[in-house]
């Protein structure tokens, strides 16, 4: 054999063990390699593939992430429309919906019928031609759907290839299912939204919906979105041909490599599937992801084909849902909540109600236009509904039972924390208190500037800054760095040692990088990431205070919404001065590399810049990335070119395939030591 046969033998072969590997992971939920030998084929093959671009393929594993995030999706024709189901609420309904289509095939008693369960996520198409994925499309409006092919690409558990073993070789094959996000990702989502002063997802459907149609395939991979597949067509074809009913159909998906959900169930009966969608009622609450009904379906292909579809839906599936979570409470208080931007929210302050498993006590009115919506007054009674079983939310009011003497709501126009008037500008839903030094705003910038992922300053809570902040103590978060340990100390329920603690903890925060600084000023839309990758492109923040709308709207990553709330934020003075004041005391306004290479060149990590990715076998984060600031390394979140070395613990995720797609050089834990004690 020649080299290159042994190398195109060798890609194949990898292919085929990343795959099997992916698919017992993601499919079937039992690993069969260690990832460690995972991330070592994984690596082989991306080497192979660079040396011999030509041998790549759509297919490879090493394709999940589009490298060019797309300016917008072009639309589809579904070859098959993608129809919706009739609801049934009911077990009476299920058997009205079971009288309509006996009508229809006379002289037919026993049916078997296949129950699935409803998840609540997005339906999406996917064509595959001679077993390749081709196109990824979003249902639309059941006609036309979008063109998503990149953001599919990214779900780990919808297979690149067919397997096709024992089966016959089909050109053409669509197989449709619910894409969706596992609760605990979409918890997280809107746990960092909030966090980035965005607006939450109210459920995971739309979290996923949303996820789908984002138009950088990266933020797709980091979200996690998962697949269960439930039907397939070949066009041109009888599906009979391949399966005769149902349960064959998701067998087959099965064996051709796709995550089906497993809950599914052959019923001989009407009584059967009233006793799965009893039993799912209550059970559906411990999944891991949201489902909003049984989905009932004729097993028969035959019988589905006799029946055929109405406008909108085929007559031999109906969807059985639960009733969405509500109860009746009263509403004792509206208040205004006034958050980090400044937004006012109402809230309904309610009598403690159970709703599927918790008490629920306050829901958010969202803003003025839902409450003038809901005409919703102190007083009045209210259905409250925990959309997606998890934020609660207020339905309707029950006017027959309003007291006498109520008043409609009205937002304040006054800032219930400053006294200032609010603003409302046309077109926004939102009303705003846009005193910059309004205490709300102030304590919310505070806990910001501090928290975790900012500038990480230990001791510093909630309490504490409601306290300085009410005490005129503080008035800006510049004002951290004035502070005495004296002033603290003077606080309720402050030892001396634990102020000098505060007052170490406050001054070490000035050597977090300028992407920290920049995500703990706090501008609207300005999460982590986007901080992270704004500093990667403004070194300094002169030179990003100066840019240009349309060049931030330029990076890769940022949108114009996000361009144009930085380029506003640097066109007010007393965000100004804010910044001249914080970097008189100290804090970081640039990347450190240029400094390091000058005052440090003898350092032993001088000059590099290093990113961390995984656990690592005995260093903490905190004390690897201190050993590597001290040696005069800039540690980053992201990769990208101008990373150096990618320091790698167990566990790595999409760092590590990013630096592995850049050519970045690796350390292991020991060689990172290695170089530290040279
Ligand atoms: S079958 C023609 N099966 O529910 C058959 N749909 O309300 C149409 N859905 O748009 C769909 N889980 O997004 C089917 N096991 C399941 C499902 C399911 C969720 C969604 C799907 C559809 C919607 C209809």
């Amino acid at each position: 054999m020649t080299q290159i046969q042994t190398e195109l033998t060798r890609v194949h072969e990898l292919r085929q063990l990343l795959q099997q590997a992916s698919y017992a992971y993601y499919v079937l939920d039992a690993p069969v390699m260690e990832d460690a030998v995972y991330d070592q084929l994984y690596r082989e093959l991306q080497q192979l593939e660079i040396q011999h671009p030509e041998l790549v393929t759509p297919d490879s594993p090493t394709q999940r992430i589009g490298e060019r995030p797309a300016t917008q999706f072009t639309s589809v024709r579904h070859n098959i429309p993608l129809y919706s189901l009739e609801n049934a609420f009911n077990v009476d309904e299920l058997h009205a919906w079971d009288l309509r289509w006996r009508r229809q095939v006379p002289n037919i008693d026993a049916a078997e019928y296949v129950t699935e369960l409803k998840i609540d996520g997005s339906a999406i198409a996917l064509t595959y031609q001679d077993g390749i994925l081709v196109r990824g499309a979003t249902r639309g409006d059941g006609v036309t759907g979008e063109d998503i092919t990149q953001n599919v690409r990214t779900i780990r558990s919808i297979p690149l290839r067919l397997n096709f073993d024992g089966l016959a070789n089909i050109e053409k094959i669509e197989v449709r299912g619910e894409a969706f996000l596992p609760l605990e990702v979409f918890k997280q989502i809107n746990e960092e939204r909030q966090k980035a002063g965005e607006q939450l997802f109210a459920n995971p459907r739309n979290a996923a919906a949303g996820t789908l149609r984002q138009l950088d395939s990266r933020i797709v991979a980091r979200r996690r979105l998962d697949f269960f597949a439930y039907t397939l067509h070949i066009p041109g074809m009888d599906d009979a041909s391949i399966a005769n009913t149902q349960w064959e159909a998701l067998e087959l998906l099965q064996r051709m490599g796709f995550r089906v959900n497993s809950q599914h169930q052959l019923c001989q009966s009407l009584t059967e599937v009233a006793d799965y969608y009893k039993y799912w009622d209550t059970e559906r609450l411990n999944l891991p992801y949201m489902t909003d009904g049984v989905v009932v379906k004729l097993n028969s292909f035959k019988l589905q084909e006799q029946l055929g579809f109405t406008q909108k839906f085929p007559r031999w599936a109906v969807a059985l849902k639960y009733p969405a979570q509500e109860a009746p409470t009263r509403v004792e208080n509206i208040a205004v909540n006034v958050g980090r931007t400044g937004a006012l929210t109402p809230l309904a302050e309610m009598r403690p109600v159970q709703l599927a498993g918790t008490t629920v006590s306050r829901a958010t009115l969202h803003n003025s236009d839902r409450i003038t919506q809901l005409d919703i007054r102190i007083g009045d009674t209210v259905i409250v509904r925990k959309a997606g079983e998890i934020i609660p939310e207020v339905v309707r009011v029950l006017k027959e039972l309003r007291p006498l003497d109520t008043q409609p709501f009205i937002m304040p126009s006054n800032c219930p924390v400053c006294g200032q008037t609010v603003v409302r500008e046309t077109g926004e839903a939102v009303t705003r208190c846009v005193n910059a030094s309004c205490a709300a705003i102030l304590k919310g910038s505070i806990e910001h500037w501090v928290s975790r992922d900012a500038l990480d300053v230990k001791g510093v809570g909630e309490k504490l800054v409601h306290q300085l902040v009410d005490k005129g103590v503080v008035h800006s978060v510049a004002d951290l760095y004035d502070l005495t340990a004296e002033q603290l100390f003077a606080l309720e329920r402050m030892g001396e040692k634990s102020a000098q603690k505060l007052i170490e903890a406050i001054a070490q925060s000035k050597n977090q990088p300028w992407s920290r600084v920049l995500y703990g000023l706090g501008i609207r839309h300005v999460g982590s990431v986007n901080a992270q990758l704004l500093s990667e492109k403004y070194r300094t923040v002169e030179e990003l205070g100066t840019a240009k709308q349309s060049d931030i709207e330029g990076i890769y990553g940022i949108g114009a919404e996000i361009a144009q709330s930085v380029y506003q934020w640097f066109r007010i003075s007393a965000n100004q001065t804010l910044i001249e004041r914080l970097q008189a005391a100290g804090l970081q306004f640039a990347n450190t590399e240029a400094t390091a290479t000058v005052v440090n060149a003898n350092l032993k990590l001088a000059g590099k810049t290093l990113v961390i990715t995984g656990t690592l076998p005995t260093l903490k984060r905190d004390e690897a990335k201190e050993l590597i600031q001290k040696a005069g390394g800039k540690i980053t979140e992201s990769v990208s070119k101008k990373t150096d070395y990618l320091v790698v613990g167990e566990d790595a995720g999409s760092k590590l395939e990013k630096a592995q797609t850049l050519g970045i050089a690796q350390l292991t834990e020991a060689q990172l030591l290695a170089i530290l004690e040279n």
